[in-house]
């Protein structure tokens, strides 16, 4: 009942009457009251004046279940979402729960992770109160091999939504990073547990860097955050909030096609390496062409020198610039 009092309260904009809440949710005025004090013990500033009810003065910066829900608009994506103030790894957790028949569309969101994890291996840093880590459970009715196209799915999500809030020129490298004048915002691993041809769920895992200003000598060249490019925090449980619901509309286009038809237009119009110099780096290959943007299944078609096309597939190999990240 927060998360609904919270989104009552935000949209009113006014004082809200206590009569006018308990009707709402059919409870009583002692259950009504239990609950904003909940939210004010949990840093939202509620007015409570006699006769006049309640209003919502000022919200604390957090990523809850309750904040992030009360700005939900999706029909399932991120319902319901699990919140933890500290975790080892959101995707760790998400996966446990893919085990234990937790619903499909369940988000976990966490404040800080402690072991966050990164593709090929490495780590991701989320320290408290500044970043994004969220994990979405899905049990797509696909085969293995047409997961990847999902993450493709979440990069567009993320990048129109930040585009859609901040007007920021936000940009993917293929296949799921997220950049800002080449430096990058967000970084997708999707992780999934398959029986011999079917997909039994898998966690695409989302880190975004927000609010934070200080990173590690080695990422400094090639990370950026909201904060950094805009020179204003921003709010978190808005921006997961946008995610998913743009995440909603992609996924069920996807989904109805079984591949990236539809998408794959304004996907290629987000792609920072469209017509750029890319080197692919295969399994004991790397060569060098110009990326042309994707086709139906996700694949980045690069030109060779001598004119034929490559169809790059996104598990398989990475791509960098040839003069840099991008
Ligand atoms: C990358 O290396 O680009 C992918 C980074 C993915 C990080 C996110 S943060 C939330 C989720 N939990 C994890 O442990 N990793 C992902």
């Amino acid at each position: 009942m927060k998360a609904e009092i919270l989104q009552m309260l935000r949209e009113s904009g006014d004082f809200v009457s206590g009569q006018e809440l308990c009707e709402r949710f059919a409870v009583s005025r002692t259950a009504v009251w239990k609950s904003i004090q909940q939210l004010q013990k949990e840093g939202y500033q509620i007015e409570a004046v006699t006769r006049k009810g309640y209003r919502l003065e000022g919200v604390p910066d957090t990523v809850a279940a309750a904040e992030v829900e009360s700005r939900l608009r999706t029909q399932w994506i991120a319902r319901p979402v699990k919140y933890f103030e500290q975790i080892t790894s959101t995707n760790q957790y998400a996966k446990q729960m893919g085990e234990e028949d937790a619903p499909e569309g369940m988000l976990v969101v966490a404040d800080c992770q402690t072991k966050g994890r990164g593709r090929s291996g490495r780590s991701w840093a989320t320290p408290p109160g500044k970043n994004i880590a969220m994990s979405l459970l899905l049990r797509p009715p696909l085969a293995p091999e047409r997961i990847s196209m999902v993450t493709l799915v979440m990069g567009m999500a993320v990048a129109c939504a930040c585009r859609k809030l901040y007007a920021l020129p936000v940009q993917i490298k293929w296949p799921n990073d997220v950049v800002i004048g080449g430096k990058k915002l967000c970084g997708i691993l999707t992780e999934m547990s398959t029986e011999i041809t079917a997909v039994s769920y898998i966690v695409i895992g989302t880190g975004i860097n927000v609010n934070m200003t200080q990173f590690p000598e080695e990422l400094i060249s090639t990370a950026t955050s909201l904060v950094l490019e805009l020179g204003r925090e921003v709010n978190r449980a808005e921006l997961i909030a946008c995610v998913m619901e743009e995440f909603e509309g992609f996924y069920q286009t996807f989904l109805a096609d079984g591949d990236l038809r539809s998408l794959r237009g304004s996907y290629n119009d987000l792609l920072a390496n469209r017509d750029r110099g890319v080197r692919v780096l295969e399994p004991g290959h790397e060569y060098d062409g110009t990326a042309e943007g994707i086709d139906d299944r996700g694949q980045l078609l690069v030109r060779l020198e001598d004119g034929s096309v490559n169809a790059v597939y996104a598990g398989e190999v990475s791509v960098r610039g040839i003069y840099g990240y991008v």
